[in-house]
This record gives structure tokens, sequence and C-alpha cells, in this order.
């Protein structure tokens, strides 16, 4: 069941790392709301794990002055826009290559002197909206996508996170699917609404038959304009968009950094 988890504390900071931006939050974890205003700093070029450390560290600092910040020896949660496993990232699609190997979790703590707990952004996406948006209270297998620079995916059964799916990196049709039906790969061809669902469909009726979710939860920026391709999409399983928007990762990686 994906009822509300086990939660010590009341809130936490949630920061979500993205190609452009860096962004931070206090996230209330009984609503998964943000507490005041989110802080977003550029996300600096080259992103080398460094200069991102930071920047991450900046933003954290600017919400700990804040009257309703979280102690500060709490927790904090972080997304990479890459497969992070035991803290540790293990792939660079779009992102900068000397990430590959690096230990986030360690890097990250040492540079805040707090623990900080990392993982994958389309995760944290995903468990966003499973405790706190479309997939609350939904059964069985629920699979986030993310739809932006390339295809996040979270799948979550009956609450429990399954994580670094990387559906985004299935090969079909000979290509890499993220290649095809990302938003990105949506602007660089300048396909219209109509191609575009056909790559869509494409995707999410194989990613179907493969993992026979319950629900599909679409999330990205391109969620915003779900009424021009989810009514040319034609699969069994039911398909929504996401609530959270723009907070999904700073919430979800908040919530992460609490339970565990
Ligand atoms: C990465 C994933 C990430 C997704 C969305 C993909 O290219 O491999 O780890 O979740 O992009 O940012």
């Amino acid at each position: 069941m994906s009822s509300s988890p086990n939660i010590p504390a009341r809130s936490a900071i949630g920061v979500d790392i993205g190609g452009t931006g860096i962004k931070g939050g206090i996230v209330d974890l009984t609503t998964g709301k943000l507490i005041g205003d989110r802080f977003r700093i550029d996300t600096p070029k080259p992103a080398t794990p460094e200069a991102v450390a930071e920047v991450v560290a900046k933003i954290v600092a600017e919400l700990n002055k804040r009257e309703d910040a979280p102690e500060s020896d709490t927790p904090v949660g972080v997304t990479f826009p890459a497969i992070i496993h035991r803290g540790v990232a293990r792939s660079a699609s779009n992102v900068d290559k000397t990430w590959i190997g690096t230990d986030v979790d360690a890097l990250f703590t040492k540079q805040l002197g707090r623990p900080v707990l990392v993982m994958n952004d389309a995760d944290a996406a995903g468990l966003a909206e499973v405790h706190f948006g479309a997939g609350k209270d939904v059964d069985g297998t629920v699979l986030v996508i993310t739809l932006g620079t390339g295809i996040g995916s979270a799948l979550i059964h009956d609450g429990v996170l399954v994580p670094n799916l990387e559906l985004g990196h299935l090969e079909i049709d000979s290509a890499v699917a993220e290649s095809r039906a990302s938003a990105s790969a949506r602007q660089r061809e300048e396909l219209s609404w109509d191609e575009y669902a056909v790559r869509l469909q494409r995707f999410f009726s194989h990613v179907e038959f493969l993992f026979s979710p319950t629900l599909f939860i679409i999330g990205g920026g391109i969620s915003k304009r779900a009424d021009d391709y989810l009514p040319k999409l034609s699969i069994e399983t039911p398909i929504t968009v996401a609530k959270s928007k723009n907070n999904a990762g700073i919430v979800g990686a908040a919530l992460q950094s609490a339970v565990s």
C-alpha cells in the first residue's frame, strides 16, 4: 500500500539538481508542500562535481537561515539526473562525464557538514507522486515517467520504490528510447504533437507490455501540455499527469532523507 511512511521529522530540506538550475526548498513532510519559497541558483558551467557541490551548499546554507528550517544536523535529500547506486553516480547521460564513479553522498556530506542522501531525480519525483500526488493510495505497480532532456522513470510497487529503473535507456526499434521520445527530442526534431504522440505510443505500449502497471504518471515540464498528446495515446493502463509539477524532486528527496 502507498500509505504514508513512518516519518520521524516534521520537515526536511530537499535539493533538485537539474541541467539548468539547482533548486532547494524546505518541505513539510506531512503535506508534501513547500514551507516558504524555493531557492534556485543556475547550474554552474561546467557542472563538475566540485562546482555543483558548492552550489548545493550555498542553497542549503540559505534555507538553513530561515525560521522554519529543520535542525541543522538533519539529513538533506538531493536528486541527481543519473543512476545513483549506494550514493555513487554510475552514469552521466546528460551531465558532465566526470560524475561517473563519484561518491556523491560522500562529496556533498563533506561539503555541507551534515548527512546527505542522494537519489536519482525520477525516483524522487516518483516518491513524491506516490505519497502526495497522483499515485497516492494506488496499489500495485505505479510507473512515473518524466519527459525532459532525457526520460526518467520510477517504479513504485505497493509504496516501495525499486530504484534506478532507467527505462529511458530501453532500446526500442534500434534506438535508445530517450533519444526519440524525450521532450528534448520533440524540440530538437521539431515534431508536431501528432508525430510526438506516435513516439510516445511506441514507448508507453512497450513499457506497458513489460511491466503491466496499474497506473502511468507523466512528469516533467511537458506534463503541462498533456492535452496535446495524452488523448492521442491508446494503451490499456490509465495514464495521468503528475500533481506536484515543479517541486516533485525537492519533495521526494526531502521525504527519502527523512525515512532512510
Ligand atoms: C538518466 C536518468 C535520469 C533521466 C531524467 C536519463 O538520461 O539516465 O538517470 O533519471 O535522464 O533526468
